[in-house]
């Protein structure tokens, strides 16, 4: 595993966490790329939060977590700050919900901010009932963000927590680094800094 020294020259991956049952997997996915020498700054919707502590993801990822647009201000323009430092912007789990809201290009909270700010390629890891995800809807705002250039993994087949075994699942964490790390740019070269570890 790189050391903490060395944070300075690796990858960002800024990784966006949203309010799905799946979201407990986000500590095991910033460990395994903090182990591929990825340096990762987490960033959870409100309903995120609901679901996963911010301070398990800290202790992990070394650095603050940030949920809030407004609360970290007087330090920085934090969104902006993640969006130019991102590498990669890794949103895992992806709820319906963020896919829409990213589709549409809606910046109303910290996470689409930083994506809509980010000159970074996009990828996301959704995770929902089958049947939000076999949505028109949610059909159409795939296609559109796919359009864009953005990349998906998964979701898979499944038991769903709803009940059902059906598609939705998210796919295995281990997929999912696989897929992050083939998205990275293959110099390691610093980026600008990401706001100040605390
Ligand atoms: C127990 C529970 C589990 C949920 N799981 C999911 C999920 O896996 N996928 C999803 O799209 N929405 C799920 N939702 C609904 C989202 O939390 C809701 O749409 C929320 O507004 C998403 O906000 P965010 O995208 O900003 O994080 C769940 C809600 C609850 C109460």
């Amino acid at each position: 595993m790189a050391t903490k020294s060395q944070a300075i020259t690796l990858p960002t991956i800024v990784l966006g966490v949203t309010g799905s049952i799946g979201a407990y997997k986000a500590a095991d996915l910033v460990r395994r790329l903090e182990e591929r020498g990825c340096d990762v700054h987490c960033v959870l919707t409100k309903e995120a939060v609901a679901f996963i502590t911010p301070l398990t993801l800290q202790v992990l990822s070394g650095h603050r977590v940030h949920a809030d647009l407004f609360s970290d201000e007087e330090h920085g323009v934090v969104h902006t700050q993640l969006a130019d430092a991102a590498r990669l912007l890794l949103i895992a789990p992806a709820t319906a919900n963020i896919i829409a809201k990213l589709a549409h290009g809606l910046a109303d909270d910290l996470l689409t901010c930083v994506a809509l700010a980010t000159k970074a390629p996009v990828l996301l890891a959704p995770a929902m009932n089958v049947h939000m995800y076999e949505h028109p809807m949610t059909q159409a705002n795939i296609r559109r963000l796919k359009a864009l250039g953005h990349r998906f993994v998964g979701p898979e087949s499944g038991a769903l927590a709803c009940g059902y075994d059906a598609m939705g699942h998210l796919v295995d964490v281990e997929r999912i680094v696989q897929a992050a790390l083939a998205m990275l740019p293959r110099s390691r070269a610093s980026s600008p800094r990401a706001p100040a570890r605390r």
